[in-house]
C-alpha cells in the first residue's frame, strides 16, 4: 500500500490514536469500592469517540459497542488508562478498538482490565451521514486489526439480520394466536 502522505483523504492509524487517564474516585465505584461496569463503559465510549473524531473530523455517534469482558476489577484509587485507535473505516462508519489498563498507585502494578470494539457513524450538524476518509493500516498489528474489522462487521450484519428474522417470527406467532 502506498503511504498516506501521498494520498489525499487517507489517514493513518497513528493519526487516530487517543488516550485518556482517570483516577477512580468514590463516585465511580460500587459498595465494594470497585469501578462500576457502566462507568467503565462510559470511559470506553468517550475514548473510542476521540479516535473516531480524529479520523472523521466531524460529529460522530456511537452505533454499537460489542461484547465486553470485565477481566479484572478496578479499585478505588487506581489509575485507569484507556487507549483507542480506528481499526478500519467503511463508508460512514468506523470500527474503533479500545484497550483499558488499571495501575495500582502504591505498587505500580499495571493490569489489562478490559477491551472493546465500537462502531461510530460520522454525521453532520443535520444528522446526515458523512463519508469518512480511508484508513491505511501500516504495521503488521494494524493490518491484522484492519482485516479483523471486516470479519466483525460481517458478523454484526449477520447477527442484526438474525435478530430481525426472530422479531418477525415472534410477531407472526403472536398475530396467529
Ligand atoms: C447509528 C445511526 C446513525 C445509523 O443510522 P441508519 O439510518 O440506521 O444508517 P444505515 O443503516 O444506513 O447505516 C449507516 C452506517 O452505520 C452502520 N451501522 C448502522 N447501525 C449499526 C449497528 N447497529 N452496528 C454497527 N454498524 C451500524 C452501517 O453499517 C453503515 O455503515 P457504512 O456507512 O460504513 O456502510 C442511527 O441508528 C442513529 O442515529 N442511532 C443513534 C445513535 C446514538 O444516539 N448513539 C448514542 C449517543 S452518541
Amino acid at each position: 500500500m502506498s503511504s498516506a502522505a501521498s494520498r489525499p483523504n487517507v489517514r493513518t492509524v497513528a493519526s487516530t490514536q487517543s488516550e485518556m487517564t482517570e483516577i477512580i474516585l468514590p463516585n465511580d465505584t460500587n459498595t465494594l469500592g470497585n469501578l462500576l461496569g457502566g462507568r467503565l463503559m462510559h470511559f470506553i465510549d468517550i475514548t473510542g469517540a476521540m479516535a473516531a473524531y480524529r479520523h472523521s473530523r466531524t460529529h460522530v455517534v456511537t452505533a454499537a459497542m460489542d461484547h465486553i469482558d470485565f477481566i479484572r476489577p478496578v479499585h478505588l484509587g487506581d489509575l485507569l488508562t484507556l487507549k483507542s485507535s480506528v481499526n478500519r473505516a467503511f463508508s460512514s462508519s468506523m470500527e474503533v478498538g479500545v484497550k483499558v489498563w488499571a495501575e495500582n498507585t502504591r505498587t505500580g502494578e499495571i493490569v489489562h482490565v478490559a477491551s472493546a470494539y465500537l462502531v461510530f457513524v460520522a454525521i453532520n450538524q443535520q444528522g446526515e451521514r458523512q463519508r469518512v476518509p480511508e484508513l491505511l493500516p501500516e504495521s503488521a498489528d494494524e493490518i491484522r486489526r484492519y482485516e479483523g474489522a471486516l470479519r466483525r462487521r460481517e458478523h454484526r450484519e449477520a447477527e442484526a439480520a438474525r435478530r430481525k428474522q426472530a422479531k418477525i417470527a415472534s410477531a407472526d406467532a403472536t398475530a396467529s394466536v
